[in-house]
């Protein structure tokens, strides 16, 4: 049985991975609008990843005697300066995730529910996996850079990375 304060904060994570779907899907809107194709495939899948992340975490919350409840998700920024500011804001976003998995594991891990704190460990590695990737993709825009026919090349090799982005994670 989960205490209330974990169910708290697992119900906030289940929020938070529906805002990374949304923020996500949000991000294919703007690159598809720039003629990006590759990206936007990239990130709209990276998207459904996401939803597959909130069920999994919805999943664990009913099968634990607990209800899941999904909080209201604010609306994702929409407007970018260019490609750079937007997979810097990836990165960003996914540091600000592992730091809620962590917080979530710290507590499993206070309150000895073993349970909890062994189900996090997925999502430990997911974001030592999802951080590795966005921090990849920005080290390339950094080094190799994005201008003129740099771009084109860049939104083709993001869009050839859809079959490593999405795993299949089946929750529900
Ligand atoms: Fe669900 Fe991208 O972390």
């Amino acid at each position: 049985m989960l205490s209330d304060s974990l169910t708290k904060r697992l119900n906030r994570q289940i929020t938070l991975e529906q805002y990374s779907a949304n923020l996500y899907l949000q991000m294919s809107a703007w690159c598809e609008a720039q003629g990006l194709v590759g990206c936007a495939h990239f990130l709209g899948s990276h998207a459904e990843e996401e939803v597959q992340h909130m069920r999994r975490l919805f999943r664990y919350v009913n099968d634990t005697g607990a209800m899941a409840v999904i909080g209201a998700v604010d609306a994702p920024r929409a407007d970018y300066a260019d490609v750079k500011d937007l997979f810097e804001a990836t990165l960003a976003h996914e540091e600000g995730i592992t730091a809620a998995i962590n917080e979530l594991v710290a507590a499993a891990f206070a309150e000895g529910d073993y349970s909890t704190f062994q189900f996090l460990q997925w999502y430990v590695a997911e974001q030592h996996e999802e951080e590795g990737l966005f921090k990849q993709i920005c080290d390339r825009i950094r080094i190799v850079g994005v201008d003129g026919p740099g771009l084109f090349l860049f939104d083709r090799e993001i869009g050839d990375r859809v079959g490593a982005s999405s795993k299949a994670t089946p929750a529900n």
